[in-house]
């Protein structure tokens, strides 16, 4: 199975949300082996979207999720809303979370715990940023993130978690990992779910994100290592967003995956 999520961040209102994502619908139709695709609309698109996925195979998620079920939380929005409006997936813990909102560790590892307790399925992100690759404690980096996110979770709710490998410097700057650069890490974190769950990790999917697009989808999701794509800027546009859907289901085609 490969993965292709759009993360949409904080762009387009309702009516072009709703849009964007029946094309999406409309790109799935009639195929028989496709990529597990989500959307991930702002906040206030969510219920919309909803509506306009409901006879699609296209999967809802949201960008963040509250650590509490309710009460005074000005601005949070906890994973039984989440639920509610028909989330199947979140992201936690994405880098413009961590580095422009200073969400900590502890806080992600919070929202992890409650993502896991709930029906939506978690997408913990992690990655180093330009310092970290530059002096090679990028992957010391990554088990950093990890371990505070992991150290303190439920196992048992934990097989249907899925990683996002994401570096900084390849966010929105149209500069991509290297192929082999993507599998070594994804094997690194493989090998470190591992360790810090101890459970066998064989199963677990990695996803790939930092300036995806058409002309490097292919060979990123062609690697058996790189469980999918997590696909900002490039989702926003249909004609870019179809491609990389293409460029999955070749995958899946050829590999009968
Ligand atoms: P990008 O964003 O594809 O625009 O680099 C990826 C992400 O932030 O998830």
């Amino acid at each position: 199975m490969k993965y292709v999520f759009g993360n949409w961040k904080m762009n387009l209102g309702i009516r072009e949300s709703v849009a964007l994502a029946r094309g999406v619908a409309r790109s799935l139709r009639g195929k028989e082996s496709v990529p597990e695709v989500a959307v991930f609309p702002a906040f206030t698109a969510l219920s919309e979207v909803h509506k306009a996925l409901s006879r699609s195979r296209v999967q809802l998620g949201a960008q963040n999720i509250g650590v509490e079920k309710s009460g005074a939380y000005t601005g949070e929005v906890s994973s039984s809303m989440l639920e509610d409006v028909g989330c199947s997936y979140a992201l936690i813990g994405h880098s413009e979370r961590r580095w422009k909102f200073a969400e900590s560790d502890e806080l992600i590892a919070d929202r992890l715990k409650a993502c896991l307790a709930s029906k939506v399925t978690p997408v913990l992100c992690v990655g180093e940023s330009v310092a970290e690759r530059e002096d090679g404690s990028h992957e010391e980096f990554v088990t950093g993130q990890m371990k505070s996110a992991l150290s303190d979770i439920d196992v048992s709710n934990a097989s249907d978690l899925i990683v996002a490998y994401e570096p900084v410097w390849a966010i929105g700057t149209g500069e991509t990992a290297t192929v082999a650069q993507v599998v070594e890490m994804h094997t690194h974190i493989r090998s470190t779910l591992q360790s810090i769950l101890e459970m066998n990790a064989e199963e677990f999917s990695i996803l790939y994100g930092g300036s995806v697009n058409p002309e490097n989808a292919y060979e990123l999701l062609r690697e058996r290592e790189i469980g999918g794509v997590l696909v900002g800027g490039a989702s926003l546009k249909i004609h870019a967003f179809q491609d990389i859907l293409e460029a999955a289901t070749e995958v899946i085609t050829a590999q009968g995956a």
